[in-house]
């Protein structure tokens, strides 16, 4: 029989029931809004949009005010915000050995302060800057799979007064999940933001931009400039004094633009902008041959000065080698391209039928995906995957591959080597970090959905999604292309053959996208031809 509890007992009770339902109100809450993270993870791939649902939510989750998301480019020992709540999209970098957030990301380890303004390691800059008053602070490092620190995250003023231990866990878990997130695109952005970053500094001034040279096209495109957003700007090298800089390669100060008449007036037009005075020196690669200019406008006290000239002279020497280290990049990339290009037509040339498959898998594929909003650096992954999907057809018998008639089992058996031959053959080659997958995926695209297909009869979830795609892309342009067996379908009766394998085959997001691409491309084409 259950005790009967006295009247102070009962109000007890009463009153741990109410905490443990506030409890239990805020852990309903604070789940709800991890399906909301996890419900723009899944339909969201572009980073830049998933961020601010990602970040805002995390603020909701830890009850923070404030969220940031910081990287750090190592070589530059700075801190620089991948995003910021509450900073409308512009990036600041800070130096790595000052600050909270410096602090976790040289120590690997959560800082968590009950009150920024008593610990002698808080910058007060940031504070400064942003008009924001910081009080209670938790970061999180985001750590990789090769336990580097990438980046921190950090939380500003806590609704509750203090984070807690359970922040700190939740935290902690929030950073290794965005430590996942591939920002090797940003990391290069990082280190071009830094740079201007430096040219402001140096020269005190409130805007810097670089611009490359395109000697063909008789223009100068800015590359990376503050406060001009993602926005590129195109000047001809007949106009303006980056221009006249670009041609000459003598730097040049200009005290008064609007009185000097070599300066072009269009782009302010065009900006909103109003440039007042400026400095322009040209960056010489190592050959001394120009590639670009780079711009300080706008002096932040006064006009600007010779020692301002020398120190952006200084700088550009840095910036060109950031710009040729690009451009090598750039180099490496189009030649492994080519290779692999070389490569798949060497396997489609084992058969006049399908030349150009793997090429037209390629560009199906790679259609789908921008269609379901892939990022580049992905598009990339799927984009090799594709091209050498049927590699391992290399070692199939040439006269099955080109028989007329139905095959033996034994010859479909044959046939079904080549996915598994793909995997063997490209295990062995060399594929730097981010194309570890390759292999995987591209072995994968006779994989079907119901476990049915080869050579791992793997099911649905188990199939890499890229590996679906291709299916897809190779099912298509098989179908729509003549082969030994049989004419060329329409795209409609291509398509209806797709319909019908949708759960079962292929996956349904995967056909749609592929019927966009293809409906964009033939209205492309009515349009170019009519
Ligand atoms: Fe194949």
């Amino acid at each position: 029989m259950a005790k009967k509890l006295t009247y102070e007992e009962l109000e007890q009770r009463v009153k741990e029931l109410d905490k443990e339902a506030v409890e239990h109100r805020r852990m309903e809450n604070s789940f709800r809004e991890f399906c909301e993270i996890g419900k723009a993870l899944s339909m969201e791939r572009k980073i830049d949009k998933l961020l601010p649902v990602i970040m805002t939510g995390l603020s909701k989750v830890l009850e923070a005010d404030r969220s940031t998301l910081f990287l750090v480019p190592w070589d530059q020992l700075t801190l620089w915000t991948r995003f910021a709540e509450g900073l409308d999209g512009e990036s600041i970098s800070l130096d790595l050995k000052m600050g909270l957030a410096g602090v976790c990301a040289l120590t690997k380890e959560i800082v968590n302060i009950a009150n920024a303004y008593e610990d002698p390691r808080f910058n007060r800059e940031t504070d400064s800057v942003t008009g924001f008053r910081t009080e209670s602070v938790l970061c999180a490092p985001l750590v990789n799979k090769l336990e580097g620190v990438i980046g921190v995250l950090e939380l500003l003023n806590s609704k509750t007064g203090v984070f807690s231990r359970e922040d700190e866990e939740k935290a902690f878990k929030s950073a290794a999940l965005l430590a996942d997130i591939d920002f090797s695109d940003d990391a290069q952005k990082g280190r071009a933001n830094a740079l201007v970053d430096d040219i402001r500094q140096a020269t005190e001034c409130q805007r810097g931009c670089v611009f490359l040279l395109n000697k063909e096209k008789g223009e100068l495109r800015s590359v990376i400039g503050q406060g001009l957003g993602d926005r590129e700007i195109r000047l001809s090298l007949s106009l303006g004094i980056a221009g006249l800089v670009a041609v000459t390669g003598e730097e040049l100060n200009i005290q008064d633009a609007y009185a000097d008449s070599r300066f072009d007036k269009s782009t302010d037009e065009r900006t909103g902008y109003r440039t007042r005075d400026l400095l322009c020196v040209p960056i010489k690669n190592q050959s001394g041959d120009i590639i670009g200019v780079i711009e300080a406008i706008n002096k932040k006290n006064g006009t600007f000065t010779g020692r301002d000239l020398d120190l952006l002279k200084g700088l550009s020497s840095q910036v060109a080698m950031f710009i040729e280290n690009a451009i090598l990049a750039n180099d490496y990339h189009v030649q492994f391209m080519s290779i692999l290009e070389v490569l798949a037509a060497s396997i489609d040339a084992k058969d006049p039928l399908t030349a150009n498959h793997s090429q037209k898998v390629n560009e199906y594929a790679t259609g789908i995906a921008r269609e379901l909003g892939f990022r580049e650096a992905d598009i990339e992954i799927l984009s090799v995957s594709a091209l050498l999907h049927d590699y391992g057809k290399l070692g199939t018998n040439e006269n099955i591959l080109k028989k007329p008639g139905k095959l033996s089992p034994q010859e479909y058996e044959h046939i079904k080597q080549h996915a598994k031959n793909t995997r063997d053959i490209l295990s062995r080659m060399y594929l730097i970090r981010q194309y570890r997958n390759v292999p995987l995926i591209a072995s994968s695209h006779h994989e079907r959905l119901d476990g049915s297909g080869y050579f791992q009869g793997l099911r649905d979830h188990e199939i890499h999604f890229m590996a679906k795609i291709i299916a897809v892309a190779d099912v298509f342009d098989a179908l729509t292309a003549k082969r030994h067996y049989r004419d060329a379908l329409s795209s409609e009766a291509a398509f209806e053959i797709l319909e019908q394998g949708i759960g079962t085959q292929f996956d349904e997001n995967i056909v749609e996208a592929l019927k966009k691409y293809w409906e964009k491309q033939r209205s492309q084409q009515i349009a170019s031809t009519g």
